[in-house]
This record gives C-alpha cells, sequence and structure tokens, in this order.
C-alpha cells in the first residue's frame, strides 16, 4: 500500500528540523524559507512548544467538547490579548478548510443567504465550500458545485459595489492572498467592502488562515487598515499551532450561533491548545511580530538590489518575487545545491517566501548569498 499520488513531491527526505533548519537522511542541512506552507510561526521544534507538549501529553492527553476544557479557554484569552481582538469568541476545529466552511456556514445561518462573493486569485481550501471559493476550477469535482459565487478583481471596488447586495451572505478575502502569489487588497478596498458589507448585512470573513499570526508584522494582515475594518468572522490555522493541527473560526461576540450549529470531535483538544499556547507564548516573550516586521524590510531591501529578480513584493515574512520564465529550476537548485527550501505560487515564475517569524538577519544573509550564486548559475542575473 502506499500513499495517494495526488501531491507533486519534492526529492527530499527530512530526518530532523531545529529552529530554521532541516537536516536531511544524508546529512544536507537546509534553511526553511517556506515553513511547510506557512506552517511553522516560532520555529521548529521549538524548545517551549515541545515542553509544553510533552507535560500535556502525561496528565491529560484528550477528552472532547462534550465537556468544558480549560486549555481551550487559556488559549481563547491568549489569543485575545496577543491578537487585540478579544471581541470574538472561538470555534476550534483541525485545519484551514474546514475553519473556512464553519465561517461560511456560520454567516449563512446568520443572515438565512446563501451567496458569496470572493477575489480573483483566492485559495481558501479543498473541501466542497472552501475549493467553490478558491479561483482554481480544478479544484473542484461535480459533487462540490453549485454554489452561488460572485467573482470580484482585487482592488476594483466598482465590481464589488456591483456584487454585494442583499443576497449576499459573505464577503471573502484573505488577508494577503498565498497561493495566489503574494498579492492584497489595500486600505481603500478593504474599507468599501466593510462599508458594503455593513450596509447590506453580508459578513464579512477575513481568511488570516496564512497570513495571521503575526506573520505580516500585524497579529492579522487586515490591521494594516485600520479600524474602520473590523471582521464580523476571521478564520486561522498553519502557524497557530507550528505543526499541531489546529484551527479556529472567531465570530464576532455579537453573534449567537444555535446550539449544535458547529461541531468537532477533535477540534480544540487539549494537546492542540497546549500546542497553541506554547505558540502565544513564544511570539510574545521573543517579540516575533516585530521580528516579522524587521525582517521583513530587511529581505525585501536585500532582494531589491539582486539583478534578475521583478516584482518584489508583500510584507513581514510573507513574500514574493518573480523571475523571467518558469521558477521551478531555481527552486530545484536552490534546495539541492544550495541548502534552501523556497515555495511557489499559483504563477509559475513566482517564488514564494514564508520563513518562520523566528528568522534572523544571519539566516538572511545567508539566504541572499546562496540565492545570488543560483541566479548566476542558472544566468538569471
Ligand atoms: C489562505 C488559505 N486559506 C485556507 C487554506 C486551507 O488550509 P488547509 O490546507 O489547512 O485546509 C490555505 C492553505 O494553504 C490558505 O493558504
Amino acid at each position: 500500500m502506499m500513499t495517494l499520488n495526488v501531491y507533486p513531491k519534492l526529492d527530499l527526505a527530512i530526518k530532523s528540523s531545529q529552529g530554521m533548519w532541516l537536516e536531511t537522511e544524508s546529512g544536507q542541512k537546509i534553511l526553511d524559507f517556506y515553513s511547510g506552507h506557512g506552517v511553522i510561526s516560532i520555529g521548529h521544534s521549538h524548545p517551549v512548544w515541545v515542553a509544553r507538549l510533552e507535560s500535556q501529553l502525561k496528565h491529560f492527553a484528550y477528552y472532547s467538547n462534550l465537556v468544558p476544557l480549560k486549555e481551550q479557554e487559556e488559549l481563547c484569552r491568549a489569543l485575545g490579548e496577543l491578537s487585540g481582538c478579544p471581541d470574538y469568541n472561538l470555534f476550534f476545529s483541525n485545519s484551514g478548510a474546514e475553519a473556512i466552511e464553519n465561517a461560511l456556514k456560520t454567516a449563512s445561518i446568520l443572515n438565512g443567504r446563501r451567496q458569496v462573493v470572493a477575489m480573483r486569485g483566492s485559495f481558501h481550501g479543498r473541501t466542497s465550500l472552501a475549493a467553490q471559493i478558491t479561483d482554481a476550477s480544478k479544484l473542484c469535482s461535480p459533487i462540490n458545485s453549485g454554489l452561488d459565487v460572485m467573482w470580484v478583481p482585487l482592488n476594483n471596488i466598482e465590481a464589488a459595489r456591483v456584487a454585494i447586495s442583499g443576497q449576499t451572505a459573505a464577503v471573502i478575502i484573505e488577508g494577503i492572498q498565498g497561493v495566489g502569489g503574494i498579492w492584497e487588497g489595500d486600505t481603500a478596498f478593504w474599507q468599501e467592502l466593510s462599508s458594503l458589507c455593513q450596509a447590506s448585512g453580508a459578513l464579512l470573513i477575513a481568511d488570516e488562515i496564512q497570513s495571521g499570526m503575526g506573520r505580516s508584522g500585524d497579529f492579522f494582515a487586515f490591521q494594516k487598515h485600520g479600524a474602520k475594518v473590523k471582521p464580523d468572522i476571521i478564520c486561522t490555522a498553519k502557524g497557530l499551532g507550528n505543526g499541531f493541527p489546529i484551527a479556529a473560526t472567531w465570530i464576532h461576540e455579537r453573534y449567537v450561533m444555535p446550539m449544535g450549529s458547529l461541531g468537532s470531535t477533535f477540534g480544540g483538544g487539549p494537546l492542540a491548545c497546549r500546542a497553541a499556547l506554547a505558540v502565544c507564548e513564544v511570539i510574545a516573550a521573543e517579540k516575533l511580530m516585530t521580528n516579522a516586521a524587521v525582517q521583513g524590510q530587511y529581505l525585501i531591501q536585500g532582494l531589491s538590489e539582486i539583478p534578475g529578480l521583478k516584482n518584489i513584493r508583500g510584507r513581514g515574512l510573507m513574500l514574493a518575487f518573480d523571475i523571467e520564465g518558469n521558477c521551478e529550476a531555481l527552486r530545484l537548485k536552490l534546495l539541492h545545491d544550495y541548502g534552501l527550501i523556497t515555495g511557489n505560487a499559483s504563477t509559475k515564475n513566482t517564488v514564494r517566501l514564508l520563513p518562520p517569524l523566528s528568522v534572523t538577519r544571519e539566516d538572511c544573509d545567508y539566504f541572499f548569498v546562496q540565492l545570488k550564486s543560483a541566479l548566476k548559475e542558472l544566468h538569471i542575473s
């Protein structure tokens, strides 16, 4: 028996991981500038995360939501404090796509509508509703079709005004588009979406699954757009657990959901909550949001001085650049010959960078040196 062959895979056998580094079975050391799709927030196997999980595992590993779990209450408090958004109630689940399904279902329960306004270039996951609001038709099968979706190009205020109406259940937008190639709505667009939602009774959903947990330099990427932008629902996952599966759908406290409308057997289990609590503890103690902003600026500056790179963009530690032509040869050379793992995006000439939030200036300098050599060898610079 083998795993189902549905992912293109890198030829990389990882033996161990620590901080910013992966080590392969053959002893090669690889600097992680991708965090496994942006999941590693505080660094691989951070000692605080390991210690908190070990201790939780020893004294209480699992019980379901049938009982109140103090670990969930602690996590709600910690996230409320760290995010500056304490006025939400959290529903915990296991993956980003689940957080999205729950967000859409919540919006539809609350306003009784079924139409969704989504952004061109979006990625929200592979489950049924999430796939239908992702701008890539290959993710859908005949059975996940039929959702009434209106598409709006990012930053096209006129198109948003036409699309959002009294029929709209929810408007969904990523804090910063990740898989789409690191593009984001500007402040005027976010503020307009917010006021259109308020006027029409649609709920604004911020998908912060990749861009949240401090990755942009703010806790949530949408926070850059000021107090006028206040999503009704926010989705988080990825960096929340630093590799332990956990997701949360944040629902503004003004909304009350019917008993039994959302549920999950594993969601918000004690181990998952303990992992996320360790993430919050380390982000605060090591000032990782500030670090994300500082190192992000340093990376943008350094990248802009390298010949051959175009359209350098993003903020915090959610960055991308383009090269002339397909970037696969460059990414594979970086991985196998220069010990750097990077990400791609839906556009074939885009390299996506999502290092752990604990990346240092020395790591960035090492990255620049390796990247320049690889570009030179491939005659790209
Ligand atoms: C913005 C965004 N939303 C949702 C998802 C889906 O998350 P998951 O793969 O955990 O289901 C992803 C995954 O890449 C994502 O980047």
